[in-house]
């Protein structure tokens, strides 16, 4: 763990990230008193702010519900001060170290993390400035990068080749922040802590796996970055594939990183190319009230877009356990509702005394509201032999009410001040998913007659999605 008296540095103090996640997280943390003793955060960007600026940004998006918490607050703003300063030349970065080595006077070892909550084209000259400029004598630092790691595979090698001569894989925490979140978290602990899902795991009673993606929210104000990326690069390659690789994964011999982030690679090596036969693109359109936008009406948008911002892809695992089993990956923004949710499908029961009986589902919601549920037959009560499909439900905020469920990020942090990597994206996990998408993305960047199906704003998705997910064999009449 990072010792008492150590320094997170947040670079991009004065950007939307840090304001939005990175202070509100380290806040969390401090709150439930999980931050190293002595620790201090100092923000680094380029915008030039007087200190009360600075605090008055970075807790604009803390919630402060009671007295108590004002306190506390104002504890930990007492712990943070900012650096103006450019992210191209040594200058700044001097500064930065001056400052740092003022907080650490008097003290043997220096140890610092830093956190680039920044653009991706920044990251390279920041990662090297760092390097030469902040890097302690005696001690040790981290650094927290985020996605995007470059937009295909010869792009993020190119970023991995850049970074890794200058901090070693054991220095660099790759977040993926949906590794942070609970339900994703206790996926591990269901399969494998559960001898019933355990057993049945695997294609002999697995039909399909579908993981959902929906927000209800269009690319306003965003357009012009994720016109660049699409749905596909924006969360299925990273959030959802990741969510892929623990459901499909093999147990591990242990819970420590290497040994889970070994299994996960395994599963993105065991999967075929995309064959876009299996693949469906969607844009959202204006609502049919006329009262949203379509996503090119976004000036940030170019005219004539052809980026998906909706996107279902089949993929597959050619293992022993779960060749021929559709893992189907559904995202999309501007949709009916906000949930993301996997759905492990099971086989029909043998017919015979039953006809038409519905299938087993186990659903677990990842947001909002965690739950896991599964939907089971049961015998109508009463004078009759009637079933009912009905659902053995745990949802967090019933069962669990009493317990805090941390933020994505308070995890994270947490991990990388402990310097636990399991839930950190490893470089050759990085590669892998990249080399499975990439083929399938340059082939839609491409392929000018290929053109996304229009949605409207605020609808399920495309019209044709039911019948694509029902060529699959996924059957629709347990979701709802
Ligand atoms: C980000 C994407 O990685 O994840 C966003 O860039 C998306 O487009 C977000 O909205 C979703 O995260 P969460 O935690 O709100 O589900």
């Amino acid at each position: 763990p990072l010792p008492a008296d150590s320094i997170i540095i947040v670079l991009g103090a004065s950007g939307d990230l840090a304001k939005k996640k990175t202070y509100p997280a380290l806040f969390g943390l401090f709150r439930y008193g999980l931050l190293p003793d002595g620790i201090q955060i100092v923000g680094y960007a380029r915008t030039k702010m007087d200190d009360d600026d600075y605090k008055k940004r970075i807790s604009s998006y803390i919630k402060v519900p009671d007295d108590a918490v004002k306190a506390k607050l104002d504890e930990f703003l007492g712990m943070c001060s900012y650096v103006a300063g450019t992210y191209d030349t040594d200058e700044g970065f001097q500064k930065l170290d001056k400052h740092l080595a003022d907080i650490e006077a008097g003290r043997d070892e220096s140890h610092r993390l830093f956190y680039l909550a920044l653009p991706p084209t920044v990251f390279i000259p920041v990662a090297q400035h760092l390097k030469k400029n902040c890097y302690p004598a005696n001690g040790s630092a981290r650094v927290i990068i985020e996605k995007p790691f470059g937009h295909d595979l010869e792009s993020s090698r190119e970023l991995q080749t850049a970074l890794q001569p200058i901090w070693t894989e054991d220095e660099v925490f790759r977040i993926d922040h949906y590794l942070g979140k609970e339900m994703v978290k206790n996926m591990l602990i269901l399969r494998f802590g559960n001898e019933f899902f355990n057993a049945s795991w695997n294609k002999n009673h697995i039909s399909s796996v579908q993981i959902t993606f929906k927000e209800k929210f269009g690319t306003e104000g965003r357009g012009g970055y994720f016109d660049e990326f699409g749905i596909i690069r924006d969360v299925m390659q990273n959030h959802l594939l990741q969510i892929l690789t623990i459901i499909a994964m093999e147990r591990p011999v242990s819970f420590s990183a290497e040994d889970i982030r070994d299994e996960k690679v395994r599963v993105l090596r065991a999967m075929p190319l995309i064959d876009p036969k299996n693949v469906v693109i969607g844009q959202y359109d204006k609502s049919v009230d006329g009262t949203k936008p379509g996503y090119t009406d976004d000036p940030t948008v170019p005219e004539g877009s052809r980026c998906p911002t909706f996107a279902a892809i089949v993929l597959y695992i050619k293992n022993d356990r779960w060749d021929g089993v559709p893992f189907i990956l559904k995202a999309g923004k501007a949709l009916d509702s906000a949930k993301v949710e996997v759905r492990v499908q099971y086989k029909d029961v043998t017919s015979g005394i039953f006809k038409d009986i519905p299938r087993n589902e186990l659903v677990l919601r990842i947001q909002p509201d965690e739950s896991v549920y599964i939907k089971m037959n049961t015998k109508l009560p009463g004078l009759t032999m009637k079933t009912s499909v009905t659902e053995l439900d745990l949802t967090y905020n019933r069962r669990f009410s009493d317990l805090h469920i941390p933020e994505a990020y308070e995890a994270l942090i947490l991990d990388a001040i402990n310097g636990d990597h399991s839930n950190f994206v490893r470089d050759d996990e990085l590669d892998a998913s990249w080399k499975l998408f990439t083929p399938l993305l340059h082939y839609l960047d491409e392929s000018k007659d290929i053109v996304p199906a229009k949605y409207p704003y605020g609808s399920r998705g495309p019209a044709f999605l039911d019948d694509f997910l029902a060529s699959y064999g996924y059957s629709r009449e347990l979701d709802g």
